[in-house]
């Protein structure tokens, strides 16, 4: 079985968020149980690219109404990722140091059509095409729909909604860019009014995933507008949590740590990893840290935090440190506290890897109080280095994290996304971390043995796809 994943993000090669980390471990992980998972992405110039040679495979040109775009298919010579990565490389829409941008319609429309012109040349075809969000989902309606690509329409396809909000809408001024097909069937690009191409995947594909099960049934609910649609569609739905890269995310073999650690010296090796932040960050040794990583957008509950902060912060008895970037206004607001609270508040904006895992490992608890979490990697990656999740009940969180007043609880859970209960939930922290050390300790320790790596879901995705060949 040869599986072909098709995104816009892949770790360590592009990354904005959660996409890139799921793309760049679950072929790794597919390929460890024996199927063939390769991954194509666009050529991107950033510092991965930068650094690694590149052959070139096949080059053609793809048109985007009468402009005509050079295009060239790369692939990695080097083999450290675990799974074969071919990208490409449409210099004059692609190749920029970022990965979204404002002419993304024209930018995915042309990689996505570039891929599949050179799927056609294959002399074996793949068993199945995995697109992964709304920059790769009008490829099962190229495929189902579009003349030229006829040859390669029994490929079965799986598209996985990684975040519904953001479904790629545009205009049908550009509906020529789209190669030609029946007209009659022109509604299945549409959804109100505009070509919706998240809402296009849902239809064609031959099953649609998303990356827990409780975000599923969210969905019908609550889908920006797609809720019918997925309601329609839900006999080939199906939610399957996302899993995290345990050779990447791991205290015991994570490079970019101050102290490595496993359960054991969990003690010793966040202590020094907290000293190392608390230095850096001129904060409070002694007292719980509280931190925040992640985009700075209301999706994630951040407009909420400069009030949880001023309020929380008031007591002087814990500090926080948060890492971020997004809404310039809560970048503004979170940059302000600083002057206020020094010695128990600071604010990195700005993304910076190593950073996070140092954050993950040296933080007592980590915040998560999103609005709408589909899955949500942070509270998995804070399990495995021993950091107690304070997050709102919803999406994967509530799939992944059980509140400690419950049987087997480990972590503090809100119901709702507001200042009021986010405060709540971090003076229970505070408590715990203040009057029971013991069992602080405990739960650091046992939360780091919890198994949220691939195996579960690479596995889970084999099946779904054996089930459609
Ligand atoms: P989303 O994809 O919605 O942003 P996820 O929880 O799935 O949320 O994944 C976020 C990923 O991005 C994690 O790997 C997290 O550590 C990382 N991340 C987010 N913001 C930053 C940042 N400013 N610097 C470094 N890593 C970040
Ligand atoms: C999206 C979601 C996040 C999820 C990630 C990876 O960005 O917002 O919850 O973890 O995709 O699937």
């Amino acid at each position: 079985m040869n599986i072909v994943h098709i995104s816009a993000e892949c770790y360590p090669i592009a990354k904005v968020g959660g996409l890139a980390d799921v793309v760049g471990s679950l072929p790794k992980y597919q390929n460890a149980l024996g199927v063939e998972a390769c991954v194509i992405m666009p050529f991107y110039d950033l510092t991965f690219t930068k650094k690694h040679k590149f052959s070139k495979l096949y080059s053609n040109t793809v048109k985007l109404g009468s402009t005509s775009f050079d295009f060239r298919v790369l692939k990695l010579e080097s083999s450290e990722l675990g799974f074969t990565l071919f990208l490409i490389d449409v210099k004059e829409l692609l190749f920029k140091d970022y990965v979204y941008s404002f002419d993304d319609t024209d930018r995915f429309l042309a990689f996505q059509k570039a891929v599949l012109d050179w799927l056609l040349t294959f002399k074996e075809k793949p068993s199945i095409i995995h697109c992964h969000d709304h920059h790769t989902a009008l490829i099962p309606f190229m495929l189902q729909e579009c003349y030229r690509y006829r040859p390669l329409n029994n490929i079965p396809t799986v598209l996985t909604i990684h975040n519904a909000q953001y479904q790629g809408w545009f205009d049908y001024d550009k509906l020529s860019y789209i190669p030609d097909f029946n007209v009659d069937n022109v509604g299945l690009l549409d959804w109100d009014g505009v070509i919706n191409p998240l809402a296009t995947g849902i239809k064609c594909a031959w099953r649609v995933t998303t990356v827990s099960p409780t975000y599923m049934e969210e969905l019908k609910q609550k889908a920006n507008g797609l809720e019918s649609l997925l309601t329609a569609e839900k006999k080939k739905c199906l939610g399957i949590l996302n899993g995290i890269d345990v050779e990447v995310w791991n205290p015991e073999k994570d490079a970019y740590l101050v102290k490595k650690y496993t359960v054991r010296n969990n003690i010793s090796g966040k202590k020094a990893n907290k000293k190392y932040l608390c230095e850096k960050f001129k904060l409070h040794k002694n007292k719980p840290l509280f931190i925040f990583i992640g985009r700075l957008v209301g999706e994630k509950g951040a407009d909420l935090l400069p009030e949880v902060f001023t309020k929380v912060l008031a007591d002087k008895n814990c500090t926080v440190l948060v890492l971020g970037s997004g809404n310039k206004d809560i970048e503004k607001e979170l940059y302000k506290l600083q002057s206020g609270y020094s010695g128990h508040y600071n604010a990195y904006t700005g993304y910076n890897e190593k950073l996070s895992h140092i954050m993950y490992a040296g933080a007592d608890f980590l915040l998560m109080p999103s609005r709408v979490e589909p899955c949500g990697l942070n509270q998995m990656y804070s399990l495995k280095y021993g950091t107690i999740p304070v997050v709102r009940s919803i999406g994967g969180l509530k799939d992944t994290v059980i509140d400690i007043t419950k049987k087997n609880g480990f972590g503090i859970c809100h119901k709702e996304a507001t200042v009021a209960a986010i405060i709540k939930a971090v003076k229970k922290a505070i408590t715990l971390y203040d009057d029971n050390q013991q069992e602080y300790r405990k739960i650091s320790k046992k939360i780091m043995q919890i198994d949220h790596s691939w195996n579960t879901s690479a596995e889970a995705y084999i099946t779904l796809y054996k089930s459609i060949i």
